[in-house]
């Protein structure tokens, strides 16, 4: 057995099949990364690294990504990607499934760093930009062309040339311009100064923490950080919305900050309460608790006094915080315990909180920090929160979402790389190279045709079969569907299977080519200016 076998026998045990009960699309869900085993228990995320990733069923446990079949059947007219389990992942997509059920404003923004020519990797997350567009979101797309100068030392000239590049194969794609916005980082000054402020909220422990970086590493670096930090919210500067960022796992620890920070930034936050005390989350749940059980304690149950419970807390079994909440409790003494919304000042001006006060109608009692509201519920207060940190200066962003599609195998079997031509298609390769490329390719095949008529082919590891999936069936499931039950039961062989796909190649690229050479002559009537004017390499 090769590493690769072992891999995948590892990779895929009969579980995966269990919970999805679907064998031909478990079975695109499989074809993972590749044939690297180094690192294979401790999955690593890390943006500028080697995006391989052996096992993404970690990821959901080791990052608390969400599996995207949690919130596909919640999903109007889903993407094939999302079909066929190439998007696996997610994080709090809900609330971008809602707006389009609802027909709500949503926004979809994901960065391309202009290092090389886009390939058929960069292909579906244009895809998913178009299509989140085409269900009614604002569409952004941006090139990362400072991180590309920051992280990968890329001199202008180049970073302006592929620039245009993906900006063109968008377009041909089907991104709508008009509709849509495009822009540089660079060139944004919009962008810059929300950057600015996010890196108020940032410091570098807490970049160490997260991208491993060092006392070596340069602030252009560190910069380039807080800007992928803006773009992400840049969609919610005119109006807090929800918003998916497509990206590829390697991308999930800016995903985190980026939420963390999205909650930093916001003026209030909004908890429940019982009584006039600070109470963290573990001891507010023994306060419900004690809250619940007052016609047992209580003298009068109307107005259970806090010593009360304390006493009642007491007596129960222990539990986490129990001693502190008692505590607390006891020295509230006879203060009555009411359940009440409390909002509290996160990071908010002067200002803001006078007009919050203002702002919260019925009983409410202020303090220093917080506002305790007894006639709103915490959805009323969360709304009216962002409401007056809007009118005050504020940007109220909600968290933006996330969803993760896996990397497509390379062609030569490892991982796919555009430093090894053969592994990865161009969306700029001459056609008869793309077919060439797909009639060299590794496939998941027999040894001998004979073989492969008893015993079928290997779908599951075979990077012909991927190309179907993700790119070549487009949105025909009944024909990814037919390659792979013709495969696995021995009726399809490689020679012919691979000559389909190279074909179907040649020509996608034809079209794909033909479309961009019809945007060349547009693309000065585009916002987006693709020539840096930027003097030193
Ligand atoms: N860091 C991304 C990459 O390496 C590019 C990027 C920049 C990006 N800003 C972004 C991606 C915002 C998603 C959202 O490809
Ligand atoms: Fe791959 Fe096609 Fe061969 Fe099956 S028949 S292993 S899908 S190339």
């Amino acid at each position: 057995m090769t590493d690769r076998d072992a891999h995948h026998d590892d990779a895929s045990p009969d579980e995966d099949r269990r919970q999805s009960g679907d064998s031909w699309r478990e079975s695109t869900v499989r074809t993972d990364g590749g044939a690297d085993a180094a690192g294979a228990d401790e999955a690593v995320l890390d943006p500028w690294g080697s995006s391989t990733v052996e096992d993404y069923r970690k990821l959901f446990e080791q990052f608390g990504i969400e599996s995207f079949d949690d919130v596909l059947p919640g999903v109007p007219n889903p993407h094939y990607l999302m079909r066929r389990g190439v998007i696996f992942g997610h994080r709090d997509y809900s609330p971008v499934a809602e707006a389009m059920r609802n027909d709500d404003p949503f926004a979809s923004l994901s960065g391309f760093m202009p290092t090389g020519d886009p390939h058929i990797g960069h292909k579906m997350v244009f895809d998913e930009i178009i299509w989140h567009q085409q269900q009614g979101a604002d569409a952004y797309a941006l090139i990362a062309d400072l991180e590309a100068h920051a992280a990968r030392e890329l001199p202008w000239s180049e970073i302006d040339e592929h620039a245009r590049s993906y900006v063109l194969s968008l377009l041909a794609l089907g991104f709508d311009p008009e509709e849509g916005k495009l822009y540089r980082q660079s060139d944004d000054r919009e962008l810059q100064d929300l950057a600015f402020e996010l890196g108020a909220e940032t410091n570098f422990s807490e970049l160490q923490a997260i991208y491993d970086f060092d006392g070596e590493t340069d602030v252009s670096h560190m910069q380039s950080v807080v800007t992928q930090m803006a773009d992400i919210l840049y969609p919610q500067l005119e109006e807090p919305t929800p918003t998916v960022i497509p990206v590829g796992p390697d991308q999930d620890p800016h995903m985190r900050l980026a939420r963390d920070l999205a909650a930093r930034m916001r003026y209030f936050g909004v908890t429940e309460a019982f009584a006039s005390f600070e109470a963290e989350a573990v001891e507010r749940t023994l306060l419900r608790q004690a809250y619940d059980a007052r016609e047992k304690y209580a003298a009068d149950p109307e107005m259970p006094r806090c010593v009360e419970a304390a006493d009642y807390l007491r007596d129960q079994a222990p539990a986490d915080a129990r001693e502190s909440v008692v505590e607390k409790l006891d020295n509230a003494g006879k203060e009555p315990i009411r359940p009440r919304t409390r909002i509290f000042d996160r990071n908010a001006t002067e200002d803001a909180f006078e007009a919050l006060i203002g702002a919260v109608d019925g009983e409410k009692r202020v303090y220093d920090e917080h506002i305790d509201a007894f006639d709103l519920d915490r959805a009323e207060a969360d709304e009216l929160a962002r409401e007056v940190e809007l009118d005050t200066g504020g940007y109220g962003f909600l968290p933006p979402s996330s969803v993760y599609h896996r990397f497509m195998t390379g062609l030569t079997g490892g991982k796919m790389s555009s430093s090894i031509p053969a592994s990865h298609i161009s969306l700029l390769d001459d056609p008869e190279d793309g077919y060439d490329k797909v009639k060299s390719a590794t496939t998941g095949g027999r040894t001998t045709a004979e073989e492969q008529r008893e015993k079928g082919g290997k779908a599951d590891e075979c990077p012909v079969y991927e190309l179907y999936a993700y790119l070549l069936s487009g949105d025909d499931d009944e024909f990814a569907e037919e390659v792979y039950d013709e495969c696995v039961g021995g009726e399809r062989l490689c020679g012919g299977c691979k000559e389909q796909a190279a074909e179907l190649m040649e020509q996608f690229l034809e079209d794909h080519q033909a479309k961009r050479a019809e945007w060349e002559d547009k693309l000065d009537e585009l916002d987006i200016d693709l020539d840096s004017h930027r003097m030193r390499s």
